[in-house]
């Protein structure tokens, strides 16, 4: 999808936009249809997504009722003076843009519900499957996004790094767009995203020794992943679980997925 549309001269922002409809309208994924379950056996979405070329970015925490949480950040972005809009607040200006809402149980799925009984019976949280699209355009624009149902079994209220620019989400021309999956309180404590665009622009290094930094020194095993791409269409999907489901295309056809190391 993505590769289709920066291949008829269409901008970043797009690709990572319609790529992550795609895995929002996919139950298999655990973001829009197919979210995981809040402890209180309901589903609360993330995303984000960023622009590279100027730094403009928008978000959205905590949504119960909106289809396609990553349209909504592109919204924010694009038609408000904010970065970030939650719960409520976020459904209403969802609803003024033409948005329909539809109930919390279109997001159910089978599968998420056994897992979330499974989590419970374990005490534990789960926390796979969120989105993320990164992209190098033509114009030589770097764009980022996320969305997620964030981690199975979370409190009602907790909102993970997804939707949180610099944590979850990055892009910077001059540095990487980035997108990171995993155990969101790690993301947001050690500003993920954010900080491979630092290790590029102010300790010089490459996309490759930052997501290494990252991904393996900064963050614990079993923490989580990213995928990265820079302006020169350098890219990286680092992790440190035991697979992460990832894959790329580009313009002189590489097209590859992957799922174990
Ligand atoms: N610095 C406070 C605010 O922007 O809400
Ligand atoms: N990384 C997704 C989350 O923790 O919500």
């Amino acid at each position: 999808i993505g590769k289709d549309i920066l291949a008829n001269g269409g901008r970043g922002l797009d690709a990572v936009e319609q790529v992550l409809r795609y895995f929002e309208s996919d139950p298999k994924f655990n973001a829009g249809i197919g979210a995981v379950y809040t402890s209180a056996g309901t589903h609360e979405m993330d995303a984000s997504i960023m622009n590279g070329k100027d730094l403009s970015a928008g978000a959205v925490a905590g949504v119960e009722h909106v289809k396609h949480p990553i349209s909504l950040a592109r919204l924010v972005m694009e038609k408000t003076s904010h970065v970030l809009l939650a719960y409520q607040g976020a459904e209403q200006f969802a609803e003024k843009m033409g948005i329909k809402l539809v109930p919390n149980s279109y997001f159910d799925t089978k599968l998420r519900y056994n897992q979330w009984q499974e989590y419970r019976k374990r005490l534990e949280e789960g926390k796979h499957g969120t989105v993320g699209c990164v992209v190098l355009d033509e114009y030589g624009n770097l764009a980022a996004g996320t969305s997620t149902g964030g981690m199975t079994n979370k409190m009602p209220g907790r909102i993970g790094d997804s939707p949180i620019i610099g944590a979850g989400t990055y892009a910077d021309n001059n540095g990487s767009a980035v997108s990171g999956t995993g155990w969101g309180e790690k993301f947001i404590i050690h500003d993920v995203a954010f900080n491979m665009t630092a290790l590029m622009k102010y300790k010089g290094y490459s996309l490759k020794k930052a997501a290494n930094e990252i991904i393996h020194k900064i963050l614990q095993p079993n923490d989580g992943g990213i995928i990265a791409v820079d302006k020169k269409g350098n890219y990286v999907m680092e992790f440190n679980t035991l697979g992460m489901f990832r894959g790329v295309a580009t313009s002189s056809g590489k097209f590859e997925i992957k799922i174990w190391k």
